[in-house]
Formats: C-alpha cells, structure tokens, sequence
C-alpha cells in the first residue's frame, strides 16, 4: 500500500485521559498545518457506532466468550478499509483513540482469551501504528477519574481484578515493542505536563 501519511494510536486503561490529550493534540497538529484526521475504536464508521452503542450498553450480555472480541474486529475492519488506509494514502495523520492493542489488553488480558485465536485474526489486519502513546495510571486512579465523568459504560463497570489484567497487559505490550509503544505516565502529572511528553514524542516521530 502506498501510505505518505502517518498513523498514530492512543491506548490506556479506562479513564486515564486519552480522549482530552488526543483533540489537544488534534488541535496543535491542525494549527502547526497538519492535515490531521481524528477517529476512534469502536465507532469510527456509522456501522461502528451502531455496534459501539451495543458493545458499551451496560444491559449487553453475550452467551459466547468469542462474540465481544468478533464484534471489536468487525469494527476495526471496517474503520481500516473506510477511514485509516484512505486517509493515509492521502498523507494525512490518522490519529486514532483505541486500535488493535484495545484487543490484545482488554480481550487477552482482560477477558483471558487465548493470545494464539488473537493474534489469528489479526492477520487480517492490513496495518500497523506507526507510533503509539500508551497512556498510563494505576487502574484505582483511572476509575476514580471516570466515575466523575459519566455513567459507567460495560467496561467501565468491570472488576478491579479485570482492569488490573488490561494494564498489565498493556505494560507487557510496552515492553515488548519499545520502538513503537511510548509509555507517558499520568499519576501525579498535569494535564498540561502530560501533553507536553506528547507533543515532544509525537513530534520527534513525524
Ligand atoms: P471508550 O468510551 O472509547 O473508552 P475510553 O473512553 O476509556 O477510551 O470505550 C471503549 C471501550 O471498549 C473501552 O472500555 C475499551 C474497550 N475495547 C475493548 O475491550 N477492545 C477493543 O478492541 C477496543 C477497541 C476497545
């Protein structure tokens, strides 16, 4: 595939702040004249947010342990073929809030699926980030953050012992692609000072 563009992801546990740095991320790369498209999984196609509504209704139960992770993957097809890979092959920087380490973290970690019927359909995954911020806080930290937000969604309802696994997981990530996965820690940091690492990774990779 010819892609001039750059394709960058943010990952975290829940509330841990991703939402609020990637549009001020947004914001700075479009004001620098950027072109820049902001998306997010599940949801960044109308067919995702349809299945986004379903996946994060708190009243969702599904009788197969396979059907959220199958769900997860539809979505993100559908956002490569339709949003990501076009917008790359315009040059444009896809910033993108959640993509295939969401899986790895919450499904393997998380839900403890075996890593191998993962890592299987992945294959089918065309790309690869070329940069990721991982987002990090201790799990008690992030829910305390979003219980202040909003009602909780399905994920955000889950067990300590569940949100403890995904950040895990998401460290074990970390260590295993150190290339591509920038750890920024937000535990006793501003917003601001959080944005700043940002800013300085991200633009030391464009
Ligand atoms: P969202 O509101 O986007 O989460 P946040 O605001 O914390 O980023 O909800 C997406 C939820 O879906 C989130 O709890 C993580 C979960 N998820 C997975 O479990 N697997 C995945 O592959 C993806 C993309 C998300």
């Amino acid at each position: 595939m010819n892609r001039s563009g750059k394709f960058i992801t943010f990952e975290g546990v829940e509330g841990v702040g991703k939402t609020t740095q990637l549009q001020r991320l947004s914001a700075l790369l479009t004001e620098r004249g950027f072109p820049v498209v902001l998306t997010r999984e599940p949801g960044g196609t109308r067919f995702g947010q349809q299945l986004r509504h379903i996946i994060l209704d708190p009243s969702t139960r599904f009788y197969s342990k396979y059907t959220e992770m199958m769900l997860f993957m539809a979505d993100r097809l559908e956002h490569i073929e339709t949003v990501i890979i076009p917008a790359l092959q315009m040059g444009k920087i896809v910033l993108c809030d959640r993509f295939l380490d969401s899986t790895v973290a919450y499904q393997v970690g998380g839900r403890q699926l075996p890593s191998e019927f993962v890592d299987q359909l992945h294959q089918l995954i065309a790309i690869q980030p070329d940069l990721t911020i991982l987002l990090d806080v201790e799990p008690e930290e992030g829910i305390r953050r979003a219980q202040g937000r909003a009602k909780l969604d399905r994920f955000e309802q889950e067990t300590m012992a569940f949100h403890h696994r995904v950040r895990n997981k998401y460290l074990e990530i970390h260590a295993a692609n150190l290339g591509r996965v920038h750890r920024v820690s937000t535990s006793n940091t501003s917003i601001d000072d959080v944005f700043s690492s940002i800013v300085d990774i991200v633009m030391n990779n464009l």
